[in-house]
């Protein structure tokens, strides 16, 4: 069986939390260690949050960092509007049976790059601080993994709606801009997931359903983070909602579930109504962009996933 040595750099989060269940949930993943961020919630409830995802999935034995208390220049921004001010709005989940590791989550991710260089798949579903500290300390250690996996930003110039926390701006995108634009310029193996990719795998309350009766008690807790984050989203005029951060693991798993094409994007960060907007750039590709998804065999893949833990 094809293994993937795997490493999740998050701030669950509603999506968050489904991705790292889902990767908890495949035989075929080694999931090396969790790393968290300042992001949907302080980073205290995201490293909390994480440690009790691993308690439901009864994997405790998966090490957690925690990472950056804030961004790398601005101030922290957090999103209790769409996850509630814990991170994963009203869902009950169990206590954490294991503390955090002492290391920090960008020394972990330079000491773990370099011991297995070429080897890692890094998912990155928050804002990109710990991978920005991890380039700052050791320049060139991004490299070493053998694909980075990011979901953020958003490339629907011209569309309607470009942004989903400024008009202009995706959210970890603006939550740490110089982060972003130190991974943009790393020269890594660098897959990106914008807004124009998540949103076309939509979250709504038939999905939440279809999660619902997988039957675990993985599934439930996945279902009710789909229901809590429609009714919040519900509050602010949506009735649709999109699975972003699960994107991340279901293109490493599955990349034929998608479409994408070599790219030049930067990022703003000067402040003003641009920061954080992420844009094409003239000159040689920097990314790969994943331009289209297949929303049926997204949500299959999460489901069989789940369908294996507790
Ligand atoms: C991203 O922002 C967060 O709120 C989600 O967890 C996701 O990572 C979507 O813009
Ligand atoms: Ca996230």
């Amino acid at each position: 069986m094809t293994s993937f040595p795997t490493l999740h750099d998050c701030d669950p989060g509603s999506d968050d939390a489904i991705t790292l269940l889902a990767l908890l949930g495949r035989r075929d993943v080694q999931l090396l260690g969790v790393s968290t961020t300042h992001g949907n919630a302080p980073l205290s409830a995201t490293t909390h949050n994480a440690r009790a995802l691993l308690t439901l999935a009864g994997r405790d034995e998966v090490p957690v960092y925690a990472g950056a208390l804030g961004p790398l220049v601005r101030e922290p921004v957090y999103a209790p509007q769409i996850h509630g001010v814990g991170g994963l709005g009203g869902v009950p989940l169990p206590e954490p049976a294991r503390p955090v590791k002492a290391e920090h989550a960008a020394l972990a991710l330079v000491r773990q790059l370099c011991a297995q260089p070429g080897e890692l798949t890094l998912l990155a579903t928050g804002p990109l601080t710990n991978l920005a500290l991890a380039e700052r300390l050791r320049p060139g250690v991004l490299k070493e993994a053998r694909q980075i996996i990011v979901m953020g930003g958003s490339l629907e110039s011209g569309a309607p709606k470009l942004g989903n926390t400024t008009p202009r701006a995706e959210f970890n995108a603006y939550a740490d801009p110089h982060a972003f634009d130190v991974v943009l310029k790393a020269g890594a193996n660098l897959w990106l997931l914008g807004l124009n990719l998540t949103r076309q795998v939509q979250v709504t309350r038939a999905r939440a359903r279809q999660l619902a009766t997988v039957g675990t008690a993985a599934a439930q807790t996945c279902a009710a983070l789909l229901d809590d984050y429609l009714d919040r989203i519900g509050k602010l005029g949506q009735s649709v909602g999109a699975l972003h951060d699960p994107c991340t693991a279901a293109l490493m798993l599955a990349p034929e579930l998608f479409g994408w094409e070599a790219a030049r994007v930067a990022i703003l960060t000067d402040s003003g109504e641009g920061l954080g907007e992420t844009v094409r750039a003239d000159g040689e590709p920097n990314v790969q962009l994943v331009t289209q998804a297949d929303e049926n065999g997204i949500y299959a893949l999460i489901a069989q996933a789940l369908e294996q833990l507790p």
